[in-house]
């Protein structure tokens, strides 16, 4: 297939296989429980959620729990994917490990602040299947606290720069997930303004 006809097709299916040498390496790291969104295909743990999944075809309705692999469709309802993996994480205690465009302009990065910590990949991916690398860069977004050795985490640097957000340095808990709830107004009111302020 010609190229960009690929890269066309690619980005309007937004499906984007994550190159197996990379799920190997952050699998030797974490040891993926469940591929949270995936199909027969492209799954990438013996446990998956997706269409034709036996467990369930939509994962945005079922819990996330336990160490979870996510690579979303990057469509428009991207953001949808990292608030569930962010709110599982507080809820569940679940460990989600994330692949996710770097658009660090968008809207939805909002959530992937809220990671425990990022890793912003060196260079641009080449996606499954792809001949040549993506036109966008990549980063890995890990949510929860059960999460390995310092050691073990940092040898993701080997893959790119480990930015760790300070105000969430410190474990979630009860008290901050009530705060966020707490602003949400606020946030929703600023929003619109900010919104508003764009027209
Ligand atoms: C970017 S691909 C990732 C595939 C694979 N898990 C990987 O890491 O390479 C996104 C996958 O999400 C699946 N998908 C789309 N909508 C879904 C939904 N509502 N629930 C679960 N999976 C979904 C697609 O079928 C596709 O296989």
């Amino acid at each position: 297939m010609n190229n960009n006809i690929d890269v066309h097709f690619r980005s309007e299916n937004s499906m984007w296989e994550t190159p197996q040498d990379l799920f190997d390496f952050l699998n030797s790291i974490f040891e993926f429980e469940l591929d949270v969104a995936a199909c027969e295909q492209d799954k990438k743990c013996d446990t998956w959620l997706g269409p034709g999944s036996p467990i369930n075809e939509d994962s945005l309705q079922e819990e996330w729990t336990g160490r979870v692999w996510l690579n979303p469709p990057y469509g428009r309802g991207i953001g949808k994917w990292v608030q569930k993996a962010y709110e599982s994480s507080i809820r569940n205690g679940a460990t989600i490990v994330c692949l996710l465009p770097a658009r660090t302009d968008t809207k939805w990065f909002e959530y992937v602040w809220k990671a425990s910590f990022l890793c912003f990949i060196k260079g641009r991916l080449k996606f499954g299947g792809a001949e040549t690398s993506a036109p966008f860069l990549s980063c890995i977004a890990v949510f929860g606290n059960n999460l390995p050795h310092d050691l073990e985490i940092s040898m993701l640097a080997a893959k790119g720069t480990i930015v760790r957000p300070m105000w969430l340095y410190n474990p979630l808990d009860e008290i901050r997930w009530d705060w966020l709830e707490s602003r949400k107004e606020e946030r929703e009111a600023r929003d619109y303004l900010e919104d508003t302020d764009d027209e």
